[in-house]
Formats: C-alpha cells, sequence, structure tokens
C-alpha cells in the first residue's frame, strides 16, 4: 500500500473515532503527517535504496533514419584484363585522290614506228601481171608505199593491215595480194553486163624489213576489168598493226 492509502485510512480512521466523542481530546492532526502524529512514533528513516533492477526487455525497433551524407570517392581500382578484338567495322569513305605524277617520258613506238598508206587509182588497170600503180594518194606519210612501183616495203617489222576495194567494170577481174613475188590473197569478181561491180579482200600479214607487198591482176588481160574515175574510186591501203617486240 502507498503513502496516499496509507493517508486515506488514517483520515478514515479519524473520522470514525471523532464520532465517538473522543475528537475533543486532541488538536487537530498536522493535515501533512495526519498519520504520524495518529499513531504516535517517530518516523523511521527511509530505507536504503534497493537493488538495481535486472534489465528491461529490449525496446522496438527505432524508425529508419535519414538518409546519410554521400560518402568520399573510393580509390582508384586496378586496370581490367584486355578485351577480345571486336568485329571489322565498315568500309571507310574512299580518300582524297593523290597529287598527279611527273610527266613521263616520251615514248618511242608511237613516233617511231609509224607506218600506213592509203592510195587509190586514177584510170583503167592497163598491164596485167605487174603490180597496180595506185597514182592517187590518199595517205602516204612515212613514203612506204611506192607510187613510181606500185609496192608497199616495210621498213618497221611486224604485224599489217592491208585492204582493197576495187571497182570492176566491163569484164571480170581477178587481184591477187603479193608478198615478195608470191600471191597469197585471191580475189574474183564476175562481172555482170550493164553493172559496177567491187571487189574487194583483206588480210593481216607480218612483214620484215624490206619485205614488200603489192596487188596485182593475174590472168588474161581479158580478164582485167579493175577500174576506176572521178566518182567510182579504186583503193589499197595498209598499216602497221604493232611492231615487233625487239625492234627498237
Ligand atoms: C560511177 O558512179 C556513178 C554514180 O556515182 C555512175 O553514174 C557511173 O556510171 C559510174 N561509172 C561507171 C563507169 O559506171
Amino acid at each position: 500500500m502507498g503513502p496516499a492509502g496509507r493517508c486515506l485510512l488514517c483520515g478514515l480512521l479519524l473520522v470514525a473515532l471523532g464520532g465517538m466523542g473522543m475528537a475533543g481530546e486532541d488538536p487537530q492532526p498536522d493535515p501533512k503527517a495526519p498519520c504520524a502524529n495518529w499513531m504516535g512514533g517517530a518516523p523511521g528513516y527511509p530505507g536504503h535504496n534497493g537493488l538495481p533492477g535486472r534489465d528491461g526487455k529490449d525496446g522496438r525497433d527505432g524508425e529508419k533514419g535519414e538518409k546519410g551524407e554521400q560518402g568520399e570517392k573510393g580509390a582508384k581500382g586496378d586496370s581490367g584484363q584486355i578485351g577480345s578484338q571486336g568485329a571489322e567495322g565498315p568500309r571507310g569513305f574512299p580518300g582524297t585522290p593523290g597529287i598527279m605524277g611527273m610527266k613521263g617520258e616520251k615514248g618511242e613506238g608511237a613516233f617511231i614506228h609509224r607506218s600506213a598508206f592509203s592510195v587509190g587509182l586514177t584510170g583503167r588497170v592497163p598491164h596485167p601481171n605487174v603490180p597496180i600503180l595506185f597514182s592517187k594518194v590518199f595517205y602516204n606519210e612515212q613514203q612506204h608505199y611506192d607510187v613510181s612501183t606500185g609496192k608497199f616495203r616495210c621498213s618497221v617489222p611486224g604485224m599489217y593491215y592491208f585492204a582493197y576495194h576495187l571497182t570492176v567494170y566491163l569484164s571480170d577481174a581477178k587481184i591477187s595480194l603479193y608478198k615478195q613475188d608470191r600471191a597469197v590473197l585471191f580475189t574474183y569478181d564476175q562481172f555482170q553486163p550493164n553493172n559496177v561491180d567491187q571487189a574487194s579482200g583483206s588480210v593481216l600479214l607480218h612483214l620484215n624489213a624490206g619485205e614488200e607487198v603489192w596487188l596485182q591482176v593475174y590472168g588474161e588481160g581479158a580478164n582485167n576489168g579493175v577500174y576506176a574515175d572521178n566518182i567510182n574510186d579504186s583503193t589499197f591501203m595498209g598499216f602497221l598493226l604493232y611492231p615487233d617486240l625487239d625492234v627498237h
């Protein structure tokens, strides 16, 4: 029973005794210590402090605290291992054009190894079995065709192209292309009456220096129909296709 409970009990006893005619004999009790005065004994000394109590149960978890400040930056880590090679990338853009190179040296073949001619007839071929004399010159810069003999004479060994387109009139025409006294190409035009024919042929020949090429009508004079006038040409031409490699 606590002090408050004890005083309440003392109060009740005081009221009960007062009702029994004893209240006048004693002064009013000190309201601050009614019991001590009533019971008559001297108050005791306060007791010694008790032993500390046992630890209480753990409290409940507190509320979540505020977020702390950001920590300092950590030390630099070790370098990692070398990664594997990546896939090949797409093709890059084309580079800028390079600087123009220096001018090359002057070539030899373009100027030294030139050989070409183009000639025509100026009238009827008068004589069979001799070189046809083409005296109408379209081109003969190198003079490798001899207008006095009707023969082309090779100056640059190599491959040559020869062609002829002859008008045939009044009679048949048999024409051969000769190389060094040997006929290598033959053309026969059978003339049709009241007509104007053309006989033509072409050939590639390799020539050595000094070898000659020409056209010639063969057979009897009756077969000599090779013809030309101002407006019906008969032509013969040839040119060096390419020289031999060992020519310098
Ligand atoms: C030559 O050709 C012309 C046409 O261009 C023709 O009229 C004439 O008859 C020809 N010459 C001969 C001899 O046929």
